[in-house]
């Protein structure tokens, strides 16, 4: 069966039981580049696509400011495939639940570019690190200990697309962090 199959009837936490159903991914899955957020929101979960709602939005305007477009230039997926009760933030095992679909979806795709949004998928690969002070910076995950893939996997965090709807400001600040992922890109593949 299909990891979209097996998603689909997937019973292992909780959240099953509250979300219409389980949000996939969307975008280009040979882009080499992949985006993990957190979980789906309300509108997600109606839509059935994720990033689809205000901070969604926000994220995809940004991208297309530096020319990255999402059914070419990147794919995009959650650490947590079903919508939390109210939004509530994921919880530590239902991450340990639903990462393993992540890790797969890397393995099978190849991505050598992961951007994190915000904490709770950063953490996942390294947990030590703090958004204030590790946004913005490209990491090696094998340096972290992380031996899981067989390439070299970058990794760079930045923040949550929701601050830019709070804090314009913010919105200078994620755009320089993805400006990096073309010199990256370009260097790479
Ligand atoms: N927030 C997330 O973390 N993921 C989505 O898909 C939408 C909002
Ligand atoms: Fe399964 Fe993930 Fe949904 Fe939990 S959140 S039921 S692990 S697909």
């Amino acid at each position: 069966m299909d990891l979209e199959n097996i998603i689909k009837w997937c019973k292992k936490c909780e959240l099953y039981k509250t979300c219409n159903s389980p949000i996939m991914w969307d975008g280009n899955f040979n882009s080499k580049i992949l985006f993990i957020w957190e979980a789906p929101g309300a509108e997600e979960d109606i839509q059935w696509k994720p990033f689809v709602w205000r901070s969604g939005k926000v994220l995809t305007k940004i991208l297309e400011w530096i020319w990255f477009y999402r059914q070419e230039d990147y794919y995009i997926t959650n650490i947590v495939k079903c919508r939390p009760p109210e939004n509530r933030d994921p919880k530590k095992e239902e991450i340990q639940a639903c990462s393993p679909y992540l890790l797969e979806q890397i393995i099978e795709w190849k991505f050598k570019i992961i951007v994190t949004l915000w904490r709770f998928s950063m953490n996942f690969f390294m947990s030590n690190l703090k958004i204030s002070q590790d946004r913005g910076k490209i990491l090696k995950l094998n340096e972290f200990n992380w031996h899981t893939f067989d390439e070299d996997i970058y990794l760079l965090p930045s923040y949550h697309p929701a601050v830019a709807l709070y804090s314009p400001s913010k919105i200078d600040i994620i755009r320089k962090d993805l400006e990096q992922l073309k010199e990256l890109r370009e260097k790479l593949f």
